[in-house]
């Protein structure tokens, strides 16, 4: 099949190089992709030398060196690696094959990963310190360490001849989208940039404070991360991290349930409407089949979470255990947390998920468990588990 390159000039001497990925609907066999993703790589030319950032997904490598030989681009002095996970650094081996002379920049913890998972030498590499520049002539790249977005070795690279901040994860957003720039789709990427933050970033959300204090001084007119489109007025995504890294939770409850035989749900239904006559917003999701894009997103902002799950074999519904495990995981800044649901003859549900629950730092508030169908004091208890959903919302001055 014939492929075209559409030039993807952001400025002068500084282009896109990378490849969108359409079709792509699974990250890392776990996450969702309901946008598809891009693998997005630049190309700065320099007065004296030329820098490639980021060396795309291998599946994208053959449009990267597509838009490389478009360009003309025969010799390549430095390839910044900003993260050494296979998305952005899985085509190094062959960016290297083909220019060999060329220098892999990155910090001593990437070029350690990088040489655990690709085949790579020692003598590939140019190690840089924290706060470190080199220089391409008349334009100097600065390296910010920015640990955890989303690995422990990533790192930023700051463009101050044209205030440009390349972010690699840091802001990303997996969006297949035609547009190199956000421009007037500010919505949209919100919505791709917070699922993105919320699967893989959320549990580092004290550290990504620290990055964003790093960055903060710097006079930044573009971002320019390796997933989805560029930032062309960065105050927008900078505010939204700001929001979802705060302390700060909503008057919201995350209510993801699974129901065998419509006991649980019915109970799920009782407590929806408890919570929605008391003015909390409730985000309810069937566990059945569900995206986990959208649960983490969710888990970014409310206050609480109630599992709903029936009893199957004593234990918690294997999907019940599986969203318990994904919190937990995901460390949301949630408050208060509690579990509802039923039985038949006897449930160590509760232990279990309160013990895969172990990282939250949330309080649990009193669970209700019906024995098979919920009786009128069963609904009584939900109006309950709602008023004291309630009270400590108003603790927090949210409700
Ligand atoms: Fe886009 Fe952590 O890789």
């Amino acid at each position: 099949m014939q492929r075209f390159f559409i030039m993807r000039k952001i400025k002068t001497d500084i282009y896109e190089v990378g490849g969108i990925d359409w079709d792509a609907r699974m990250f890392d066999g776990l996450i969702p992709l309901p946008h598809g993703t891009s693998y997005n790589s630049y190309l700065i030319r320099g007065s004296e030398k030329t820098a490639l950032i980021d060396a795309v997904d291998p599946r994208k490598r053959g449009d990267l060196f597509r838009h490389l030989k478009e360009l003309g681009v025969d010799k390549i002095d430095y390839v910044i690696s900003h993260h050494a996970e296979q998305d952005h650094s899985g085509g190094l081996p062959a960016v290297i094959e083909r220019f060999p002379d060329a220098k892999i920049v990155t910090n001593q913890k990437c070029r350690d990963m990088l040489i655990d998972l690709m085949p790579l030498t020692v003598k590939n590499f140019t190690v840089i310190e924290d706060g470190q520049s080199i220089s391409l002539g008349n334009k100097n790249l600065q390296f910010i360490f920015t640990p955890w977005v989303h690995w422990p070795e990533t790192i930023s690279t700051y463009l101050g001849e044209d205030k440009i901040l390349f972010s690699c994860d840091f802001f990303g957003s997996h969006y297949a989208t035609s547009r190199m720039f956000v421009g007037d789709d500010e919505g949209f990427v919100y919505q791709a940039a917070k699922r993105y933050y919320a699967e893989i970033m959320m549990p580092f959300r004290n550290i990504i404070k620290r990055n964003l204090a790093k960055i903060e001084p710097l006079d930044i007119r573009m971002i320019a991360p390796s997933h989805g489109p560029i930032y062309d007025r960065p105050e927008f995504i900078v505010e939204a991290y700001r929001d979802w890294i705060s302390d700060d939770v909503k008057n919201e409850v995350v209510l993801a349930f699974i129901s065998m035989h419509h006991s649980t749900e019915a109970m799920v239904d009782k407590l929806t409407e408890a919570l929605m006559t008391r003015g909390i917003q409730v985000k309810r999701f069937d566990l059945t089949e569900p995206d986990t894009g959208q649960i983490a997103m969710a888990l970014v902002d409310a206050a609480t979470v109630v599992l709903g799950s029936p009893t199957m074999l004593g234990q918690a519904h294997p999907k019940a255990a599986y969203a318990a495990l994904l919190t937990n995981a995901l460390r949301p800044k949630t408050r208060f947390i509690s579990m509802i649901g039923s039985f038949g003859w006897g449930s160590q549900a509760v232990k279990q998920v309160s013990g895969l629950l172990s990282s939250m730092k949330a309080e649990m508030l009193e669970p209700v468990i019906a024995k098979g169908y919920p009786n009128d004091a069963d609904m009584k208890k939900l109006d309950e588990l709602a008023d004291s959903i309630l009270e400590k919302h108003k603790s927090l001055d949210i409700a």
